[in-house]
Parts: structure tokens; sequence; C-alpha cells
């Protein structure tokens, strides 16, 4: 089974958890794709659901494949939200925002009763900080932020480098109009204190680490697909 096979197996999945008349906040990714393409044809068939994308991108695809959509403003609380990550571990705290979504990925997470994650399983990890964590920022006092990013960081004895997304060629500029810097701290033995202590930097908008919000993640593999619950 090729990686994108093992997307559309955990995308299946998922799929069985979403039920007719589903307030439903649909991700972003390769993997929330391959499950908006198996929406699309469910709701084809009449199954009905409203749902609320986590990116300009993921809403031009349902739009295309026709799946209904509502903002968060129309629809402020939701069901169920299916998204996918970059990194997972067993207490199904992740790493997001590798597209760059993480902000309103969070916020529509926040707003669902439940959250289930949908990924293969090269993204579980022991210890969160593989995937180097994206970090939104203002774009006011980059160089500020960054470092007030980096002494946060090295109190938790974290460092590495951080590097300010697309800055190469053309800044990557977020949804909201911000700017993300990826941090390759490694290891992140304690995501819940570099997550507050994030929190706290003014600059940072928000951080890809999704603490206490999924319910249950689907991982496939080549044998198929496994829940894991926290
Ligand atoms: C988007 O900002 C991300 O959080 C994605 O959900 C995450 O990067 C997973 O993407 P893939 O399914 O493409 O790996």
């Amino acid at each position: 089974m090729d990686a994108r096979q093992m997307k559309i197996k955990a995308a299946e999945a998922a799929l069985a958890h979403v039920e007719d008349g589903m307030r439903l906040g649909i991700g972003t990714g390769s993997t929330a794709e391959e499950f908006v393409r198996l929406l699309a044809e469910k709701v084809a068939d009449g199954l009905r659901i409203q749902g609320v994308p986590t990116s300009e991108r993921t809403a031009r695809l349902c739009l295309e494949l026709g799946v209904p959509l509502k903002s968060l403003e129309e629809l402020p609380e939701l069901d169920l939200t299916i998204d996918g990550a970059d990194e997972l571990d067993a207490r199904l705290r992740l790493i997001k925002g590798g597209g760059g979504a993480l902000l309103r990925e969070k916020i529509v997470a926040a707003a669902s009763r439940k959250m289930i994650v949908i990924a293969d399983e090269t993204k579980v990890v022991e210890t969160l900080g593989r995937f180097p964590l994206p970090i939104e920022v203002n774009t006011f006092g980059l160089a500020a932020t960054r470092i007030a990013i980096e002494k946060v960081a090295s109190a938790l004895g974290l460092t590495g480098d951080i590097v300010l997304r697309g800055a190469a060629k053309e800044t990557f500029m977020t949804d909201g109009g911000h700017y993300i810097f990826d941090a390759s701290f490694g290891r992140i033995p304690d995501a819940e204190a570099l997550s507050n202590r994030l929190h706290a930097i003014p600059g940072v908008v928000e951080h890809g680490l999704f603490i206490n919000l999924a319910s249950a993640a689907v991982i496939a593999g080549p044998a198929g697909a496994r829940m894991l619950t926290p």
C-alpha cells in the first residue's frame, strides 16, 4: 500500500463517523483532501452535512466537489472535525501546521465536540518534535518575536533553527495574513510547558501544538486502519 492509499484508508475509516445532519469541521492537507473527495461522493449520494473549512484551500476543493459549506460565524458550534496531522503521540497530542492552516484548524477543532485525526502510521512518534514546529506570528516585530521564542525554548532546554517559512523565495503568508516560523527543536519532552510559554509571547498568534483537542485518531498502515484514543 503506498502513502496515498494509506491516507485514503484513514479517510474512509473516519467517514464512518460522519452522520446525517452533522455540522462538520473539514481539515487541511493531503490526507484531509482524500477525506473531502470521499465525503463529496457521500453528499452526492444524499448525505446531508454542513461543512466548515479550515482553510481557503479546503474551501476551494469543497466548492469544486459540491460539499456544502458554511462559515464558522454561521455555525459556531460543530459536531465533529476531521483533520490530518504532521505528527502525533500516543496521548493524541499533535503537531500541525505543515500546510500553514494551523490557526483556523485550531479554532475549528476547539469549536467541535469531537476531533478525529486521520494519518498514516509514519506520523506516530514517541515524543513530539521530529517535525519542525510551526509557529504563526504577526508580521510586525519578527526579529523580537524570534528572540522571544528562542528564550522560552532555551528555558526548556530546547535549541534549534527557527526558519521563516518561504523566506528564501517568497515569504509564506497564512490565510490570516501572518507569517510562520518553523522551529526545529527536536524532541519536545514537555509539550504543555512549551505551548503555554509560546502563547505568552505577544507576537505569537498561535502554534502547531494541539493538546487536548483530538478525541481519537484513525491510523492507517499496510495492514489497514486502527483507532487510537488517548
Ligand atoms: C495543515 O496546516 C496541516 O496541519 C495538515 O493538517 C497537516 O500538515 C497534515 O497534512 P498532510 O495530510 O498533507 O500530511
